[in-house]
């Protein structure tokens, strides 16, 4: 099941970026459809560790682009926050706590919000100052 769709308006006009947001939607998808069959806790790890892993990836590919920007700083620490609260979510799940409910509203927002007002904003940027 898919719990996020890919929206057009999530292009930020850089080919390896787009390619690399749909993945990241998806494998938070595949994250957040095995919480969601909570008999499976192996597939949960997996999936879990699999999200963290490709968002850490994909932030490097994206902090390579982006060193240009004057505000990189300030994009730099939005990607190290998440890193911090996706660390946290993985750090309760092996210590067996209880997850939060609003997980998946948590990773919506966070995707929307990053994408749609930071990454796209920044790219745009780069692109008019021929930075890219
Ligand atoms: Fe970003």
């Amino acid at each position: 099941m898919d719990y996020i769709v890919w929206q057009e308006n999530f292009n930020v006009r850089v080919d390896v970026i787009d390619e690399q947001h749909k993945r990241l939607v998806q494998v938070i998808n595949n994250f957040l459809s095995d919480l969601g069959n909570n008999n499976d806790r192996l597939a949960v790890g997996r999936s879990l560790d699999e999200m963290i892993k490709y968002t850490e990836y994909h932030f490097c590919t994206e902090q390579l682009l982006l060193e240009k920007h004057p505000d990189f700083l300030s994009h730099l620490n939005q990607h190290w926050q998440l890193i911090k609260q996706v660390r946290k979510i993985q750090d309760d799940f092996h210590k067996n706590l209880e997850l939060k409910a609003d997980i998946f509203d948590f990773l919506l927002a966070w995707l929307k919000n990053h994408i749609l007002g930071t990454d796209k904003v920044h790219f745009s940027y780069l692109r008019k100052n021929n930075l890219l």
